[in-house]
């Protein structure tokens, strides 16, 4: 199978394509516009891979787009291209309705014009799988799970163009039948995570005797998905998913944001010792002004995809933030450049920025 993958040189798309290229016959063309998320460093182990090509290239960009399709003729598009960072959606919202909305609608309507020009069982094994969060859903109480009938109810500027995105999606499958699948699938971890997001941000501070700023109370709750787990979750998709249907990802593993942050920190100290001043690293731990809009908990409820397409996640949390502790110790020459050059890693979204951002 030929499989257009965006946002390959991301943080989840880049696992995918390791997944891809490692485990499968399948040939990758990953479509990315390397933003300051991007990082073609976490491709270098498929990089010269006969199956693997890449192309720098905006979705927002329609005929590059359809050019990508005429070139390629893929099988199917695993569509991850996005902005992702909710704290930069609340600084600017601008380029996160740019590439989430006008991009996945400018990607679809290529795919579209692409697969309706297919023979009939072509384009009945078709697939776009559009890559969406659990965060559409807005914000959970203290108890319950989203599933895939949960309403809309996006809160930030990132989520509400996911869901725009998510539509968007949904209307090319009942208007036109494009072969369209949506995942939505809870907070990602692992290796190769642009250090911006809590848990690389926390781990990348905490290696450098930083303050680590733990927003509000500490006591929101997210649900981590290890991302080796979420990329076999989007290869059972593929291979299984039933067009029109949504699947939730989720990794069964709830978490309140500081027992997160004092996890890193223990671990942390055992492995590497105390900080130079003899303290535990949890001394670095500061509470900060909570975002606006936070949402409090979010939790997936997985039952889905794993009753219908036998998929469900292999590490734990413990298991996996373990692993992913390991890698940041052992490739600093991955995430060092990106500190220096593209982020440090000071406070993102108390909307502090220009008003015309
Ligand atoms: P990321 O920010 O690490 O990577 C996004 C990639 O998309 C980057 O390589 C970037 O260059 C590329 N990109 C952005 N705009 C583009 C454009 N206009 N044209 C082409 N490429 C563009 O993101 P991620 O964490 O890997 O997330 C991947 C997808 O999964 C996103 O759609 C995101 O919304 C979704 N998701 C992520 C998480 C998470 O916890 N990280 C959770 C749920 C859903
Ligand atoms: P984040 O990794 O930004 O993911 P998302 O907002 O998509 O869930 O944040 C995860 C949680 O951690 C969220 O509740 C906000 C909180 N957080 C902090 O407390 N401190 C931080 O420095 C960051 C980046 C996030």
């Amino acid at each position: 199978m030929k499989i257009l993958v965006t946002g390959g040189a991301g943080f989840i798309g880049s696992a995918l394509c390791r997944l891809l290229i490692a485990e499968t016959p399948h040939s990758v063309v990953n479509v990315d516009k390397l933003t300051y998320a991007a990082n073609l460093a976490s491709l270098k182990p498929i990089e010269h891979d006969a199956r693997y090509a890449f192309e720098q290239k905006d979705i927002c960009d329609a005929a590059a787009m359809e050019a990508m399709f005429k070139k390629y003729m893929p099988d199917a598009v695993i569509h991850l291209a996005a902005e992702s960072h909710v704290d930069r959606s609340i600084d600017g919202p601008g380029a996160f309705i740019q590439s989430n909305v006008v991009g996945t609608f400018t990607l679809l309507n290529a795919a579209r014009h692409y697969w309706q020009a297919l023979d009939a069982s072509a384009r009945a094994a078709f697939r776009f799988i559009n890559v969406s969060t659990d965060e559409v859903y807005g914000s959970l109480g203290a108890v319950g799970l989203f599933s895939e009938t949960t309403p809309y109810q996006p809160n930030s500027p990132y989520s509400a163009s996911k869901a725009a995105a998510d539509h968007l999606a949904r209307a090319w499958f009942h208007t036109y039948h494009m072969p369209v699948v949506t995942t939505n699938c809870s907070n990602n971890y692992g290796l190769c995570q642009f250090p911006e997001k809590l848990i690389p941000l926390t781990l990348t501070n905490a290696l450098e005797g930083k303050p680590l700023a733990v927003y509000g109370t500490g006591e929101n709750i997210r649900d981590w998905l290890f991302v080796e787990d979420h990329a076999r979750a989007l290869l059972t998709v593929l291979e299984k998913g039933k067009a029109g249907e949504v699947y939730n990802i989720g990794g069964n593993s709830e978490q309140r944001n500081i027992d997160v942050v004092k996890k890193i920190c223990s671990y942390l100290d055992k492995k590497v010792g105390l900080l130079p001043s003899g303290q535990p690293r949890e001394s670095l731990i500061t509470f900060v002004t909570d975002r606006p809009g936070h949402d409090q908990r979010y939790a997936i409820d997985a039952s889905k995809i794993k009753n219908e397409l036998g998929w469900s996640p292999s590490e734990t949390f413990e298991t996996g933030l373990a692993q992913t502790i390991d890698w940041y110790l052992a490739n600093e020459a991955w995430w060092q450049p990106l500190r220096a050059q593209n982020y440090s890693g000071e406070r993102l979204g108390l909307n502090a920025q220009k008003a015309s951002a």
